[in-house]
């Protein structure tokens, strides 16, 4: 007899506990968000009257328009698999084989696999270090000039803005030098699907000149897991025939069977946006600045906020990130993760070395505001009181060292990552490999962020904090064998 729970039971009984979500996806479980009956009523095929995602000439043509008509986009397309099918999509689309792709080395796992199928050459732009939090910090427009003059052969840049943890890069300088060299701006921007909606929020990349920019609107918007968005902005900078690329390959990388829920779920979102969003965001952000009110005080827990702006190239914070941080007291992060998840039920999105992130949105209550206010304080006083030196890497949790993986991520090149990920590989233990050249994706997930690509030259240092990753109790993907002794593919 099957003993195993299944996966419905085990979400049914997850979400009858009293367990507040800090983290993704946007509509926070919120049965009024969705307004949507039973998945099976509703669950259909392409059936007569209901239009063909993949050549949309009705319904599902008017609803991308009205996505774009929100957005103030010149075109908009669905998503059913995330930010990821439209990252594959606009960089796939954007470039031919050969071309260079001048990217943010803190970009989501998804444009090193659209550099890698499309056979692209790659050129890495670096966040610059932030020093108060250990954050990745944004994109210097210096840098981006550089490279641009350095390069000639780079066809689009793309830049991941907000990055999980809320940090805007300038991407209105950045577009005009971009734009000066006549290339292409693709920005990520999976974080930020809610900016646009309220000027407390900074300016979204579509407002500032982003050319290309993609959009999860399951993240920070009322709107299912996979929902997403793709637009060309108004500008009109990108020519027809690399639209209909673009077109092509998102009906190449999307499924033949498009959720109907998901599409509606969106299309209900971008009502809701258009009817009730101002509405919603004149009632949360007020609730929000009492919040992070509260934290001022705190003694020992900051929370990062606007301080952050004009260093390390921040040209914006996304105030409703809440990125809680006990500078001076290594390991916190995994510690108030785990605290605030067994002795106050609280999920956060992901903890750093440093630092631990929720995501919050204006599907929040007050009363999720409250339980984190107040457990955050609670935990800052026990802090303060010297009851818990934080037993680093004792907490369950999901960790990764930022501080740390700024200063991996300059690994040496060896192979373009599409060789690399195609030639014959070894196993090798990842205590020998030093030397050796990358054979698979290692990250951590959350953020998704590589630390080793396929090609890139393995040296002691990165090794060594794999290893520490691991002894802290986290997966590190993309390597096999046994934890203890791990393996890792190398290229022969
Ligand atoms: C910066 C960034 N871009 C893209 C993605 C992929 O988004 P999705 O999960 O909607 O496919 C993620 C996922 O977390 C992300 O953090």
């Amino acid at each position: 007899m099957d003993m195993r729970r299944s996966l419905y039971e085990m979400l049914e009984e997850y979400s009858a506990q009293d367990i507040y979500p800090f983290h993704m996806p946007g509509h926070k479980r919120n049965r009024e968000a969705a307004g949507m009956k039973s998945p099976y009523l509703l669950d259909i095929t392409e059936v007569e009257g209901f239009d063909d995602l993949h050549h949309a000439s009705g319904i599902l043509k008017e609803a991308q328009e009205k996505a774009a008509q929100v957005y103030e986009a010149q075109e908009t397309h669905f998503l059913i698999n995330g930010s990821t099918a439209g990252i594959l999509s606009a960089i796939s689309g954007c470039m031919l084989p050969g071309e260079t792709l001048l990217m943010a080395r803190n970009c989501h796992r998804s444009a090193y696999h659209a550099a890698s199928l499309r056979r692209l050459q790659v050129r890495y732009l670096y966040p610059c270090p932030e020093e108060l939090y250990h954050l990745n910090g944004g994109i210097d427009p210096a840098q981006v000039q550089e490279e641009l003059e350095r390069e000639p052969n780079i066809r689009a840049v793309f830049l991941t803005s907000p990055t999980y943890d809320g940090i805007l890069s300038d991407i209105r300088t950045i577009a005009g030098i971009v734009h000066e060299k006549g290339k292409i701006l693709i920005v990520d921007e999976a974080h930020g699907a809610h900016l646009q909606f309220h000027s407390y929020f900074p300016e979204s990349a579509l407002q500032c000149g982003a050319d290309i920019v993609i959009h999860s609107v399951h993240k920070t918007l009322p709107s299912l897991t996979q929902t997403a968005l793709l637009h060309f902005s108004r500008g009109n900078r990108i020519r027809e025939a690399v639209k209909e690329r673009i077109r092509r390959f998102l009906s190449i990388y999307q499924s033949s069977s498009p959720s109907y829920i998901l599409m509606a779920s969106i299309d209900r979102c971008m009502d809701w946006l258009q009817r009730k969003g101002t509405a919603a965001y004149d009632a949360y952000i007020p609730r929000l600045e009492q919040f992070r009110a509260g934290m001022g005080g705190l003694e020992n827990i900051h929370l990062a906020g606007r301080e952050l702006i004009g260093t390390a190239c921040i040209a914006a914070v996304d105030c409703s990130r809440i990125v809680l941080a006990a500078p001076g007291f290594a390991g916190s992060g995994p510690w108030i993760y785990g605290r605030l998840l067994k002795q106050f039920a609280i999920q956060m999105e992901m903890a750093a070395e440093d630092t631990v992130v929720g995501i919050s949105t204006c599907m929040d209550s007050s009363e999720g505001l409250d339980r984190l206010e107040k457990a955050v304080k609670y935990l800052d006083r026990e802090i303060a009181s010297g009851l818990d030196k934080r037993p680093k890497g004792q907490e369950d949790g999901q960790v990764f060292t930022q501080t740390e993986i700024l200063r991996q991520m300059r690994n040496e090149t060896i192979l373009p990552i599409y060789e690399a990920a195609d030639r014959p590989w070894a196993e090798v233990k990842l205590a020998e490999a030093a030397g050796s050249v990358c054979g698979e994706y290692l990250y951590l997930y959350p953020p998704g962020i590589p630390l080793f690509v396929p090609g890139e030259r393995m040296d002691k240092e990165g090794i060594a904090l794999l290893g520490r990753l691991m002894e802290s109790g986290l997966a590190v993907k993309g390597l096999g064998g046994d934890t203890a002794d791990p393996v890792v593919k190398i290229c022969k």
